[in-house]
């Protein structure tokens, strides 16, 4: 069976049912991973678990050591991911509490180690990133989601900004005129780090929050308020996805 590993972001440091097999601390060319790669089950199913923000949730998100992370989850034999993300909706239809599969991606990350391709190198490689997200493992998600009876945006792009602070209402206007629909600190550079890598990689994104600007209240009111339902969702998903 194809290994699958869940990377989980914000509020999923921990995956609540998973029975732990065994921590394994595994060290890479490119530093520490976020911590050890945690193996288990979970609903039945062998899985793979990454904090990506470390156990105590102490590592931000431009902090976050992607190649370090994605390398070990490699050597482990990992072949699929999962990644679970916080985002901030921008879109209408991109409410607090619900949770969407984004298609797309534009970067707004900067000086983040962002490749592996660098240095000493036989050849210089280019990915084809035209899709950043593996479509097969998305059509899965999708599937997951509608034989779960879970409401999921299907489609739409991904910002990745570079934090660690939230975006301003005139950078989210700018976000949505570059046909931005949510926004997230952590898609990149994780996503183009996989795909060097040959794994297969989609995004759960939970949307814990409207966007700079677009709600009535307070951001961190909404993102308490929301992200718990969303992730609740996103384990019903998960839950299906791991049955087939
Ligand atoms: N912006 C950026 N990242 C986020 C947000 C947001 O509004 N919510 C959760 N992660």
């Amino acid at each position: 069976m194809t290994r699958l590993a869940i990377i989980g972001g914000t509020g999923l440091t921990e995956l609540d049912g998973l029975e732990i097999t065994h921590r394994e601390v595994v060290s890479s060319p490119y530093g520490e991973p976020s911590g050890p790669v945690i193996h288990g089950r979970l609903f039945g199913t062998d899985v793979i678990f990454m904090a990506r923000h470390g156990h105590g949730h102490t590592i931000p998100p431009h902090e976050v050591n992607y190649r370090a992370n994605l390398w070990a989850l490699r050597k482990v034999g990992v072949e699929q991911v999962l990644a679970v993300a916080a985002v901030g909706g921008i879109r209408a239809d991109m409410q607090p509490g619900g949770v969407a599969i984004p298609d797309q991606i534009v970067d707004y990350t900067w000086g983040r180690e962002h490749t592996f391709f660098e240095g000493e190198l036989d050849a210089v490689t280019h990915i084809d990133f035209t899709e950043p997200y593996c479509p097969t493992l998305r059509a899965r998600l999708l599937a997951a989601a509608d034989a779960a009876g879970v409401e999921v945006a299907r489609g739409g792009v991904y910002a990745a900004t570079q934090g660690p602070r939230l975006e301003t209402a005139a950078e989210i206007n700018r976000l949505e005129r570059e046909g931005c629909d949510m926004v997230g600190m952590t898609g990149m550079p994780e996503a183009a780090l996989a795909r060097e890598l040959g794994l297969s990689y989609a995004c759960c994104a939970v949307i814990a929050n409207f966007a700079a600007g677009r709600g009535d209240q307070d951001i961190h009111a909404d993102i308490e308020a929301h992200l718990s339902a969303a992730l609740e969702r996103a384990r019903a998903l998960m839950a299906e996805l791991l049955k087939n």
